[in-house]
């Protein structure tokens, strides 16, 4: 394929935060977690505005935090990049689909990234978006899986040892061409954990970039402490 310029904010980037960070342990919603003093949706949010294509941001923020998440961001919008913040709902698909409701109609180009992947870096956004421009309708940023992975049944007896060489560990910002997303969650009738997932039940082929071990989700406190170390 051929090489395609970054053209400046041609692409939305659509960033669930609205969870409440179950596995994290007891406190505030996962994206208002502090990581080296800071939120990690700011994190998270910084990383993403500061990759050239990208002109608009919409966050899904916890229900009962949206002004004071929009008033957290609003050091972080630009006349080169907009920032919304709406109502997440109560599954990350909810919140994804609340957010690209709110998109203004210019971007064709659409990404999503969790807030929880505070770390990732504005070139892994680009990858994405450029792979979208250069004429992909859905894609996404994979790693190698490095452990050995078995199959398991019921009371936890290995079934069989699956063929590591034909995974993948899936992260995010995932890309779309904006009607891609957009059949995909109108047609979406059960929860996935990603959006790639509903464009693959659409029979739409899902394109992969190399991943980036910085975009790591912050899922557990294990995660966070790595993280802190990162930074
Ligand atoms: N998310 C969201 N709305 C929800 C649930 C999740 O916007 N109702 C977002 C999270 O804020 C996070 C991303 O989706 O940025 C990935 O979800 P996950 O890592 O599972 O975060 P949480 O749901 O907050 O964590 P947990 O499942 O441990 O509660
Ligand atoms: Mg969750």
């Amino acid at each position: 394929m051929t090489a395609h310029p970054s053209v400046r904010g041609d692409v939305a980037v659509l960033v669930p935060a609205a969870g409440m960070g179950v596995r994290l342990g007891p406190g505030a919603p996962k994206a208002l977690r502090l990581l080296r003093g800071e939120p990690l949706l700011m994190h998270a949010v910084r990383r993403v505005a500061a990759a050239p294509s990208v002109g608009c941001i919409v966050v899904a923020a916890p229900a009962d935090a949206v002004d004071d998440v929009a008033a957290m961001l609003r050091p972080l919008s630009s006349p080169a990049v907009r920032l919304l913040v709406v109502a997440g709902g109560a599954s990350r698909q909810a919140s994804v689909a609340a957010a690209l409701a709110a998109v203004p109609e210019e971007f064709g180009i659409v990404l999503v990234h969790d807030a929880a992947r505070a770390l990732t870096p504005p070139e892994l956004v680009e990858t994405v978006a450029d792979a979208v421009r250069g004429g992909h309708g859905a894609v996404i940023p994979v790693l190698a899986v490095v452990d050995t992975i078995k199959q398991v049944d019921n009371s936890g007896v290995v079934v069989g040892t699956v063929d590591r060489s034909v995974l993948r560990a899936v992260q995010t910002p995932q890309g779309f061409r904006r009607d891609v997303l957009t059949s995909a969650h109108a047609a979406a009738v059960d929860e996935h954990t990603d959006d790639a997932g509903m464009a693959e039940k659409l029979g739409i082929p899902v394109h992969t970039v190399p991943g980036s071990e910085a975009a790591m989700k912050i899922t557990r406190p294990f995660d966070l402490a790595v993280a802190e170390l990162l930074f």
